[in-house]
C-alpha cells in the first residue's frame, strides 16, 4: 500500500494554499496517497505515515493556528517523519542575515521536533496595485523581498519532489 501522507497548511491571505496543492501534487507524483488539508480541518495525525507541516508567516512566526495544531499533537508527530515549510515574503535573500532571520522563523518547531526537511518559499509581498509607496518603502525597509506574487513554483516542486519523507 502507498504510504499516506498529510500536507496541512495554515493561510493568513491564502498564499499558502496553492504552496501546499503544489507540494501535495509533487508528492503524488512520487506515488504517496496525499490529503492537502488546512490544519483547521485536521484531528490528528493519526492514520497518516508522514506529514508536511506549514505556514505563512506573520511577525517572524508560523500563524498561531499551525504553530498550536504542531503542539498540541507534538507526541504523534515525533513517531512519523514531518518535513516543514514556510512562505514568507521577507528575508529572502541569500545573505548572512537574512539567512539567519529566515531560519529563525522555524525556531519555535524545532523546539518540538526535528523536521526531516525545512523549505522556505517567498509568497506574496505588496505591489503598487494594493499598496502605497510608504508602506512598500517600510516592507522593502524592514527586510521585505517578495513583489507581489513570488512563488517559485519550480523550487516548491523540487523541494517536495526530494525531501525525506
Ligand atoms: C501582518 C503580516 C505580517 C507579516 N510578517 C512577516 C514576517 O515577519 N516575515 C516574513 O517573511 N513575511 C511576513 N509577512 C509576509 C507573508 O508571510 C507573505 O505575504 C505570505 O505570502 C503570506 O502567506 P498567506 O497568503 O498564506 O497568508 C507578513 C504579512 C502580513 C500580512
Amino acid at each position: 500500500m502507498s504510504k499516506r501522507v498529510l500536507v496541512g497548511y495554515a493561510t493568513g491571505t491564502g498564499s499558502t494554499t496553492g504552496v501546499a496543492e503544489a507540494i501535495g501534487s509533487a508528492l503524488g507524483e512520487r506515488g504517496y496517497g496525499v490529503d492537502v488539508r488546512p490544519l483547521g480541518q485536521v484531528d490528528s495525525p493519526a492514520g497518516y505515515n508522514a506529514c508536511v507541516i506549514g505556514s505563512a508567516v506573520n511577525a517572524g512566526a508560523w500563524l498561531p493556528a499551525a504553530t498550536d495544531w504542531m503542539r498540541a499533537h507534538a507526541k504523534a508527530l515525533r513517531t512519523v517523519p514531518v518535513a516543514v515549510f514556510c512562505v514568507h515574503g521577507m528575508n529572502g535573500g541569500p545573505d548572512a542575515k537574512q539567512t539567519r532571520k529566515r531560519l529563525a522563523y522555524l525556531d519555535p518547531v524545532r523546539a518540538v521536533l526535528t523536521p526531516t526537511g525545512e523549505g522556505y518559499f517567498l509568497g506574496t509581498g505588496p505591489t503598487r496595485a494594493d499598496t502605497g509607496p510608504l508602506a512598500r518603502w517600510m516592507f522593502r525597509t524592514f527586510g521585505g523581498t517578495a513583489d507581489g506574487d513570488s512563488r517559485d513554483w519550480a523550487a516548491i516542486h523540487d523541494w517536495a519532489a526530494g525531501v525525506a519523507l
